[in-house]
């Protein structure tokens, strides 16, 4: 049976636990120059309908090293931009790859994708979800401070993709996470994925939220697809930045963690992002090596 990654979820606790220790080993292989081509021949197409930096760096880098190829379409110069049925693109796309990237808009969109692929889909995010963003966040957690069963994580500003997906992963792995969003921008559990709400709490103070949070974080206050709010996002979201105070407030050694790109000076100030708490440089690079672990996951299932 295929297996997609469209949502934090598909993958359960012992598949994660697996995921992460593949990635320590296959990290450990390329820090040492050591050549892995598990996916020789394997051909990885990523579609993007939505900007990007990390995600296509990271899918098409870590693509190659596993001795594979990667393709680049976009809607701007395909025909996915000029109306071509999703459902006839999957058919087709998946009939000359072997497994498949999607950023784009709805998640309705990458479903429909993936309902109709010959070959894995991966979500390289959507408005609801970003799953490849939060496996690399958790495994960065466990590098510098072990499980984060048990632990919380303090989320302050916009509940978005990013926020959803941290969500449905405290239910999967067993963690907290304290929210804190503007009036008008609360969680959606529903569009979040979520069973319920034993594992989050919201906080009209985002800094009652950071209170003892052993990781803070946090992401851009305008998502790609929402432009338009962009100019009421920022009179609304003024007071959810973290900042010096806010990490003051949290566990002793919180780590900071963002997505990227950051706005300094909006969701973050700079005293933070580039202050002793931030490990978002090494939050970047384990997207490689957590997506490369993932691709082979799906591809060849567990290998050790
Ligand atoms: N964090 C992240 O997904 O970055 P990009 O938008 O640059 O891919
Ligand atoms: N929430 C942001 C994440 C970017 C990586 C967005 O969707 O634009």
């Amino acid at each position: 049976m295929i297996r997609h990654y469209l949502q934090f979820k598909d993958l359960n606790r012992e598949e994660l636990d697996y995921l992460f220790e593949r990635t320590r080993w296959i990290k450990e292989q390329f820090k040492s120059y050591k050549q892995y081509w598990p996916l020789t021949d394997r051909t990885l197409v990523m579609i993007f309908e939505k900007a990007s930096t990390r995600t296509r760096l990271s899918f098409e880098a870590g693509m190659q090293q596993l001795g594979g190829s990667a393709i680049y379409l976009n809607t701007r110069d395909s025909q996915l931009g000029r109306g071509e049925p999703v459902e006839d693109a999957a058919q087709v796309i998946s009939r000359m790859s072997d497994i498949v990237m999607i950023r784009t808009f709805e998640q309705e969109i990458i479903e429909r994708f993936a309902a109709n692929s010959r070959v894995p889909v991966i979500n390289g995010l959507t408005n609801e979800y970003h799953p490849c963003q939060i496996l690399a966040d958790i495994y960065t957690f466990i590098e510098h401070r072990g499980p984060i069963q048990g632990k919380t994580v303090a989320w302050i500003g916009d509940s978005n993709n990013v926020c959803n997906t941290w969500l449905q992963a405290a239910e999967v792995l067993d963690f907290n996470v304290h929210v804190s969003t503007p009036p008008g921008y609360e969680v959606e559990p529903e569009r979040a994925g979520l069973y319920g709400t034993a594992h989050y709490e919201e906080f009209s103070d985002p800094m009652e939220a950071a209170r003892d949070a052993d990781l803070v974080t946090t992401d851009v206050w305008t998502s790609m697809g929402f432009e338009a709010e962009n100019e009421e996002r920022m009179r609304d979201f003024a007071d959810w930045q973290v900042d010096g105070d806010m990490m003051k407030i949290a566990a002793k050694d919180a780590l900071f963690m963002h997505c990227l790109p950051a706005h300094r000076g909006e969701e973050v100030a700079a005293e933070v992002i580039d202050g002793p708490h931030s490990v978002v440089w090494d939050e970047a690079e384990n997207r490689l090596h957590v997506q490369k672990a993932l691709m082979e996951f799906l591809l060849l299932g567990k290998v050790s």
